[in-house]
């Protein structure tokens, strides 16, 4: 692992939790972040938009940085219900996730969208981190590498670099199954990816571009892939709604090397 991509672990909390025990599993993470000297890892929050305010005072001076699930392409307008990344940006988020498969299928977005809400985001100053993955029937049709190159081509914007952009690799049929792809497939996958985005961004990009693996990432596994040497970082899911459990996966960072 090159030193010049440290490790990032993200917790998507999708859907999930009031402002109380959200309030409480912050504090907490807040804390443990505390007890230990780290320059290794970051850590970032995912919460549900009305939490991004409560969140964004209550980790005020702390390392932690706040991002949000989810933004339109647009920075205002007459869109019902959503939220623009420029006013992410206002309430205190650092990062967005873009293209994750669960908006991808169930809000129909497709490479199009998510290359313009990436491009709003890194236009409001944010960290898009853009998802791909393929899913069981690709994966069953040997199409994985085909579909997450076809992703990867028409989903980043052409001025992303590594400071504003973050790929997350995110097989489907792994999210929320405790099926994982083994540590090779990982490694396999997370590399073609490195040197395509050679070929988008430049290549000194792409070697510092941070690669996260999702999917079922929980503490007992999570070392084996945040050791791997293009993994940068972990999006997790299920597992960071407990506090303690996403600690344990961020400690990993600080044995790996
Ligand atoms: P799980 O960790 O629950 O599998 O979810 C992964 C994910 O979708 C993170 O964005």
């Amino acid at each position: 692992m090159a030193e010049l991509r440290r490790p990032l672990i993200a917790g998507n909390w999708k859907m999930n939790g009031l402002r109380q025990d959200s309030l409480l599993r912050v504090e907490n993470i807040v804390t443990a972040l505390s007890k230990i000297s780290n320059s290794t890892f970051e850590t970032l929050i995912c919460p549900p938009a009305t939490m991004l305010g409560m969140i964004s005072s209550s980790i005020k001076g702390s390392e932690i940085f706040l991002g949000a699930q989810d933004c339109h392409p647009a920075s205002s307008g007459a869109y019902t219900g959503d939220i623009s990344a420029e006013m992410l940006a206002d309430i205190g988020c650092s990062h967005v996730i873009v293209g994750h498969s669960e908006r991808r299928l169930a809000h129909s977005e497709t490479n199009k969208i998510i290359f313009e809400k990436a491009s709003s985001a890194i236009a409001a100053n944010l960290i898009a981190i853009i998802c791909v993955g393929e899913s069981a029937d690709q994966k069953a049709d040997g199409q994985t590498k085909n579909v997450i190159l076809s992703q990867l081509s028409a989903s980043l914007p052409p001025h992303s670099t590594s400071a504003n952009m973050i790929i997350a690799y995110e097989p489907i049929w792994a999210i929320g199954t405790g099926v994982t792809p083994n540590k090779y497939d990982v490694q396999e996958i997370h590399s073609m990816i490195r040197e395509n985005l050679s070929g988008i961004v430049s290549s000194a990009n792409a070697n510092q571009t941070r690669i996260l693996y999702g999917g079922s990432v929980k503490p007992s596994n999570a070392y084996e892939f945040l050791s791997l040497p293009d993994v940068d970082g972990a999006l997790v899911g299920g597992a960071s709604l407990n506090w303690e459990d996403f600690m344990a996966i961020a400690a990993c960072c600080l044995d790996r090397e």
